[in-house]
């Protein structure tokens, strides 16, 4: 705005300028100048009053415009610089969207960057589970940019989070890692809604525990059934070729005989093609979660299905045979291999029922502890489950039956056996720590030296709940004694 007006005072100055000396100059040619050396002095008088009054007074009126429009230029500068950037952010931050569509980064973290998660193989027990991925809406309360940056390009070894940047063999270039933290940066939620989590993700993380037992039953019996199928390979595959051949026969030789709604699919064809899919369903044949269902051939309308001709319905339902019998012939020439894997994953699932290591006695925790507070302990428990267990807790990730002991460690160092007592010299030590996380190169602890991969949980957890976990780490039920 006021950059305008700047130029339009500029202009008038010109044009009045211009037109001054025109103006002279028509004076000149009415009243010839006689020239300077023969032109009559001015007098002291007229020189030290009214010329010099005029100059003063030209003087003070540019000082006031310089005094005026200097802080105008100064702020509306400031202002364009600051729309600059902010179109320039807009831009990364668009960018940045296309990026997260593109690479589908909430097929794992969820719409919205709520917290999802993605298919991986568990290393212990070699099981296929679902791992949690967390949520990123409020990721810059835990991290500085530069270490969101870090997981970004390197992904995080042994999780499902592939790396995405060049220096970690992934895809983005630097500019396109910086436009999705743009993005990122974009959508966190606010302070409060971050601090709000923790009631709700101690809930979460109370519930997984009361429903442990019920989610590894859930687990072994997921497991049986696997075993279930893999043995029962051999003798499906047999049955499944049965209907698959007279499917397919039935197809190849559709072309001839009476075909009465002149599909291209004979009457006798289509006949047999639905027959073989209604008796596969009706076996219930079923394999690794897909399962035939009964084809709709009617020998008299050649669109049995509505949108689908008798011909495409023929063809799909000849080829999802063929693909469920695909699917039971690799599996039974394996069959060796997958059942003695299998069978390691169900021992394993057995012994965790058994063994129960994700359990904490709050009672002896709340005694020991918390001066017999069972909330208290209840609390530190969730907090330590929702914020912490990820990256200090094996096998948190993937699911209660994989779970180890609290604080057993992963990506993170175990904190159990009084580490916690052995890094940190006082509790109040320990809790800056885990409010400012640790930064690359920096040291911490008696003898910690930081990466940069622990977050920091001070904007995102308050005071009292630190300490709740600070106790919990440091007291005696974790230490193993
Ligand atoms: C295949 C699933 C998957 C995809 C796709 C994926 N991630 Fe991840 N991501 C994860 C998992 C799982 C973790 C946590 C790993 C762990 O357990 O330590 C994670 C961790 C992260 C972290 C570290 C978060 C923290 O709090 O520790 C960031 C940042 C991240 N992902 C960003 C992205 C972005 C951006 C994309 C898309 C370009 C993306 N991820 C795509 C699964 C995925
Ligand atoms: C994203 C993974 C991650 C999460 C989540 C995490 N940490 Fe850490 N933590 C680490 C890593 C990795 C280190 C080692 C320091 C480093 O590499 O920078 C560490 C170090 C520590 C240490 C120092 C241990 C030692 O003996 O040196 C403590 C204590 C700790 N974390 C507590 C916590 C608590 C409490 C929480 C939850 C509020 C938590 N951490 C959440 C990854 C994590």
């Amino acid at each position: 705005m006021s950059g305008s007006l700047i130029i339009a005072v500029v202009a008038a100055a010109v044009i009045s300028w211009i037109a001054y000396i025109l103006s002279s100059l028509i004076k000149r040619e009415e009243n010839p100048d006689p020239g300077p050396n023969r032109r009559e002095p001015l007098s002291d008088e007229v020189l030290e009053t009214k010329r010099l009054d005029r100059w003063l007074a030209a003087a003070v009126v540019f000082s006031g415009f310089l005094a005026i429009s200097l802080p105008l230029y100064f702020l509306t500068e400031q202002n364009r610089q600051e729309s600059f950037v902010h179109a320039f952010e807009e831009e990364a931050v668009e960018r940045g969207h296309h990026l997260i569509t593109e690479f589908a980064c909430e097929s794992c973290h969820g719409p919205g960057f709520v917290g999802g998660a993605a298919s991986y193989v568990e290393k212990r027990s070699d099981i296929s589970v679902t791992w949690a991925a967390p949520a990123l809406d409020d990721i810059f309360y835990r991290y500085e940019t530069d270490e969101v940056r870090f997981w970004l390009v390197y992904g995080r070894a042994n999780s499902p989070m592939p790396p995405w940047g060049l220096a970690g063999n992934g895809p983005m270039n630097d500019q396109q890692i910086d436009d999705i933290i743009a993005y990122l940066a974009s959508i966190q939620i606010s302070q409060d809604e971050a601090l709000a989590k923790a009631d709700t993700g101690v809930t979460v993380s109370l519930n997984r525990r009361a429903n442990a037992s019920a989610s590894v039953e859930q687990s072994v019996a997921a497991q049986e059934l696997l075993i279930g199928e893999i043995e029962s390979a051999p003798s499906l595959l047999s049955i499944v070729e049965s209907y698959l051949d007279r499917a397919r026969s039935a197809l190849d030789g559709a072309a001839e005989g009476r075909d009465t709604d002149a599909d291209g699919i004979s009457d006798a064809a289509e006949t047999a093609i639905a027959a073989a899919t209604l008796e596969a369903a009706e076996a219930g044949l079923a394999f690794g979660g897909s399962a035939i269902s009964p084809v709709l051939l009617d020998p008299g309308n050649p669109e049995s299905s509505f949108g689908v001709t008798d011909r495409q319905a023929a063809r799909t339902a000849v080829s999802s045979l063929n693909s469920l019998a695909t699917n039971i012939r690799t599996t039974a020439e394996n069959q060796d291999q997958l059942l003695v894997r299998a069978q390691a994953g169900l021992d394993f699932l057995l012994d965790a029922q058994a063994m129960e290591l994700w359990m904490v006695d709050e009672e002896s925790l709340a005694a020991a502890t918390f001066d017999g507070s069972i909330e208290d302990a209840e609390r530190a428990v969730g907090l330590f489950d929702a914020y912490c267990a990820r990256c200090h807790t094996a096998g948190y990730s993937a699911g209660v039956a994989y779970t180890k002991e609290p604080g057993s460690g992963s990506l993170g160092p175990a904190l159990w056996n009084g580490r916690a007592g052995v890094q940190f010299l006082s509790a109040d030590d320990m809790v800056d720590f885990i409010a400012n996380g640790s930064e690359l190169g920096k040291p911490y602890g008696i003898n910690g030296q930081g990466r940069g991969y622990m977050p920091g949980f001070g904007q995102v957890l308050t005071q009292k709940d630190l300490e709740l976990i600070v106790d919990y780490l440091r007291g005696e039920t974790l230490r193993g004694f």
